[in-house]
């Protein structure tokens, strides 16, 4: 018989936001030891966690101490210091999933080349060193338009993606180094999260939809289960499954997706760590994807993925025109719905479009879980009373 002790074991997790948290509230379940690293004293994630460790999750010197400070290291970001990874990992840390895994996604067209390596299907690509080059380029007729630039590195939420049309919009043309891709002619876009553990067992959630907002670039609801056929939900949920294999990753992957007007399921990008597109499953899965990573990462038998009702989450996003200290309307409206369960993390300041909380909407059917989702969305409102 296995024993284990969670009492006295210490789970590093690198950066303190509302994924940080919401990772936190599982592992305090099992009564694990959470450490947490974050630039911001105030960071979601600080009210729950067992120590607050202050630095950034970029600086080699921070990240280096608190690798030393934990008996597991995890992260629920991807800009992380690599370098100090690598490090701690030489000097026989535990960092679930693998540096090298990070290092290969935090680089958009390191992760191309996999794909097209292991015939993945994506968007055809080229890298280009910079802007001046990829003008070039297209003068040349290589690059065709319209296309979608992306950084390499550090984007996150829609930035550093550029969607160009035509030649009128090469002003919006990023610097530095960059990923040209086709522009699709995207039906949906799906995300499948996926887990795996060190003996190799391998969990899919349900396809779930992720509808965006184009004014805020961020996921304006997500549907679960996604409406598609069968076949594009069996396609996207074994590539996920067969990326996870060939990264011989434990942990989390959640991979987006595009679907296209011919039935095509290409891959967008992935991301090693619990997922936005995963806020559902703490009330709609029997495991949530928090609890899910957990078991991965501390090699336990994973949990059953099976989903208990559909939902529709939406994003508690900051009104426009409002920056300061934050105060919410409606919660208590929105509470009065059955199966309206809200998410706040703990920001205290607003911003326009800041992503404050979440809203988990349950309901026998989809088209009833639509419905509410949208009176919360015209309930809840995120302004501030700054003092003038
Ligand atoms: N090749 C593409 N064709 C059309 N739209 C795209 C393409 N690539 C990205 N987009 C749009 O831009 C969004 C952000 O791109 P993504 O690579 O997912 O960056 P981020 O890291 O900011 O999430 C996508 O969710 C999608 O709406
Ligand atoms: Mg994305």
């Amino acid at each position: 018989m296995e024993r284990l002790v969670t009492s006295n074991l210490r789970l590093g997790i690198i950066a303190g936001g509302q994924l940080g948290k919401m990772l936190i509230q599982e592992a305090s379940k099992w009564n694990i030891i959470t450490y947490i690293l974050d630039s911001d004293e105030h960071c979601p994630a600080r009210s729950i966690a067992s120590h607050f460790i202050q630095g950034s999750h970029l600086d080699y010197e921070a990240v280096y101490a608190f690798g030393k400070m934990v008996d597991i290291l995890t992260f629920e970001i991807e800009s992380v210091n690599i370098d100090a990874l690598r490090q701690l990992k030489a000097e026989g840390c535990r960092i679930v999933p693998d540096p090298e895994v990070l290092a290969m996604i935090q680089d958009k067209g390191q992760q191309k080349q996999f794909y097209q390596r292991n015939g993945i299907p994506t968007a055809p690509f080229i890298l280009f060193d910079d802007a001046e080059a990829l003008k070039q380029e297209l003068e040349a007729g290589t690059v065709s338009l319209p296309f979608v630039q992306k950084l390499r590195r550090g984007g996150y939420d829609g930035r550093g993606v550029a969607v160009i049309n035509d030649m009128t919009e090469l002003h919006k043309l990023l610097p530095g180094p960059s990923v040209v891709e086709q522009k699709v002619d995207i039906e949906k876009e799906i995300s499948v999260i996926v887990a795996r553990n060190k003996k190799g067992e391998v969990k899919c959630y349900p396809v779930a939809e992720m509808v965006f907002d184009p004014a805020a670039n961020l996921v304006d609801k997500l549907i679960c289960p996604s409406n598609i056929t069968a076949a594009q939900s069996e396609k996207a949920m074994s590539i996920a499954a067969e990326i996870i294999e060939l990264l011989d990753m434990q942990g989390l992957l959640a991979v987006e997706f595009f679907t296209d007007g011919r039935g095509e399921v290409l891959v967008n990008e992935m991301a090693p760590r619990p997922h936005n597109s995963g806020h559902h499953t703490i009330e709609s899965m029997i495991t949530s994807q928090f609890e899910q990573h957990l078991r991965a990462i501390l090699n336990l038998p994973l949990g059953s993925v099976k989903m208990k009702l559909p939902s529709v989450m939406i994003n508690v996003l900051g009104a426009e025109g409002h920056e300061g200290p934050v105060m919410y309307e409606g919660l208590t409206e929105s509470m009065a719905l059955d199966g309206v369960k809200i998410h706040l993390y703990g920001k205290q300041i607003t911003k326009p479009y800041r992503k404050m909380g979440h809203v988990t909407v349950l309901s026998a059917t989809l088209e009833c879980a639509l419905k509410k989702a949208g009176q919360v969305k015209n309930l809840i409102k995120v302004t501030s009373w700054k003092k003038e």
